[in-house]
């Protein structure tokens, strides 16, 4: 292999050897040339910081990341190398790397093995130090008292089995509460022993229906834009997603989520004897739709008639804004039989770092998800599921009180709403305003004149504006073409993702960081 910088071993670059390059194509990396890098605190390289092992597959220069810094390297020609605070040395081993690669590459069902947006962006937050991260979906305020104060309690309980393994599906305390708040509202009293999963998080119960259901060949619906580790869920059971996109009847003047819509036609085009699933999210991320009767009803007929399951991802159930209403799919008539849900009480309580979530669905279609769960997590952290149950039972106890968190939240929720997509419109966005969720879809296309993204080497204008909008007025924001299949990016390439449950303070500072970028503009 003779690659960039084989003429170059342990040569160490230095800031004069900058030459800036716009191109980046994470795709072409896989794997050959070892890579070593270190901090410049001293001016010398430190070789054993950090290590990667890459190969250039194509002439186009790509950028490639170590820890937090980054440079970009050209195959066959001499390396050219931006530094950023970083020295580094290339040391080409080809005859070992290449006969390893081979043998250790990532699993082709596993794709190029791209960073996800969240993993990427939480670097770039870390590296940039953004003054308000309105990135990825979590609050940036406590969480209701009872909840947080449930876990102390339960870490220096004097029953010392709260510390340790619990049944593998759910811990009983927990399932039983999840069955209490949930049959009331499918109408049905759901078996906790065998119609609940307990699992880290919603990603987990999400990872284990589409594992547990989907076969080599089968295929799944997905509606874009959707959340992001659908897609590779599917494709890493076996399975092939057929996308459709939701779009904005309109894109000027006030947009709301609701005006965001499937076209039926196409979506009865995807339905055929090989689909073996929907996934559906309701309400949605990152538009904030909460699908209507009528949409969800022909959803469900499509299924009845296919014969296909519906996993309905339900993680955002307690934050509507009136009048609109959740309405769960499994409640239609003869959806309960062929319905996974998915909820989360990290989204439910306001605590995502607790990662736990659940399932819910019939016995004969929960079995399968279990066999996933047990052969790969087993059981889920003891004290944080009873720390819910206790959470769940308190809000039971005030279920009709308008304190009940399960309203409250929704109520805290909207005045932040209002806030942003205020000052979103006062400074050159167009945002669509979510009837859910808190999340908030920006159309950023009259900025595009006021901000220069040359500077960029995204392949995406999103990415692009979302970096280069961090970079200029410290406000983070989300790309979302990462919630769009590969054909289908150029739809989200215009907008930019805001969360909004965040402090006032940090929502006011947003809107006065963006009022002075746009003076300056
Ligand atoms: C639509 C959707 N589903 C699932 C999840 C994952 O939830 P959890 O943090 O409980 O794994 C998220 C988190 O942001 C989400 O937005």
């Amino acid at each position: 292999m003779t690659d960039c910088c084989a003429k170059q071993d342990f040569d160490t670059f230095t800031r004069n050897t900058i030459k800036p390059t716009t191109s980046i194509n994470r795709h072409e990396i896989t794997r050959g040339l070892f890579i070593e890098a270190g901090t410049t605190s001293d001016g010398n390289c430190n070789p054993a910081c950090t290590e990667t092992e890459l190969q250039l597959a194509s002439s186009e220069p790509i950028k490639i990341e170590l820890g937090q810094s980054w440079f970009t390297a050209v195959r066959g020609q001499s390396c050219v190398v931006e530094l950023n605070n970083l020295n580094i040395a290339f040391r080409n081993l080809s005859c070992t790397a290449s006969q390893m690669s081979d043998k250790f590459k990532l699993p082709a069902r596993y794709g190029a093995g791209e960073k996800s947006v969240w993993v990427e962006y939480i670097q770039l937050a870390a590296e940039y130090k953004p003054a308000v991260n309105l990135g990825q979906g979590f609050p940036d305020y406590h969480a209701p008292k009872h909840v947080t104060k449930a876990l102390g309690e339960i870490a220096i309980s004097e029953n010392p089995l709260l510390n340790q393994y619990t049944r593998g599906f759910g811990h009983p305390p927990l399932i039983q509460s999840l069955s209490k708040v949930y049959s009331p509202l499918i109408g049905k009293e759901i078996n906790p022993q065998n119609e609940i999963l307990v699992t880290y998080g919603a990603y987990e119960a999400l990872y284990s229906a589409i594992l547990g259901h989907v076969e080599e060949g089968d295929e799944v619906i997905v509606i874009e834009p959707f959340f992001d580790c659908y897609d590779f869920m599917i494709k890493s059971a076996g399975g092939i997603p057929r996308f459709i996109a939701l779009n904005p009847k309109k894109t000027t003047g006030t947009v709301t989520s609701a005006d965001w819509v499937l076209d039926e036609k196409e979506l009865e085009s995807l339905f055929s004897s090989k689909t073996k699933m929907i996934i559906l999210n309701t309400p949605h991320n990152p538009l904030g739709k909460v699908f209507t009767r009528q949409e969800l009803e022909l959803i469900a007929n499509l299924c009845k008639k296919h014969n296909v399951l519906c996993l309905s991802d339900e993680v955002y159930e307690w934050m509507v804004f009136e009048p609109v209403q959740h309405i769960r799919i499994a409640t239609l008539p003869g959806m309960w039989e062929r319905t996974i849900t998915v909820g989360s009480a990290g989204k439910t309580f306001s605590v995502t770092g607790w990662k736990t979530g659940w399932a819910y669905g019939p016995a004969a279609l929960m079995f399968n998800l279990q066999v996933v769960h047990q052969n790969c997590v087993y059981t889920c952290c003891t004290p944080i599921q009873e720390a819910i149950s206790r959470s769940f039972e308190y809000e039971l106890a005030r279920r009709d009180s308008p304190d009940c968190y399960f309203k409250a939240l929704a109520r805290e929720l909207l005045p932040k709403r209002d806030f942003l997509v205020n000052t979103l419109r006062e400074n050159g966005f167009n945002p669509t305003i979510p009837e859910a969720g808190y999340f908030i879809i920006a159309d950023w296309t009259k900025l595009a004149n006021k901000i220069d993204l040359s500077s960029e080497g995204d392949k995406y204008k999103d990415y692009k504006f979302t970096k280069k909008f961090a970079k200029e007025t410290g406000v983070l924001t989300i790309p979302p073409t990462a919630f769009y299949s590969e054909g289908h990016k150029h739809l989200g390439e215009n907008f930019a993702r805001f969360c909004f449950i965040k402090k006032d303070e940090n929502l006011s500072l947003a809107g006065k960081l963006m009022k002075e970028w746009n003076a300056k503009k």
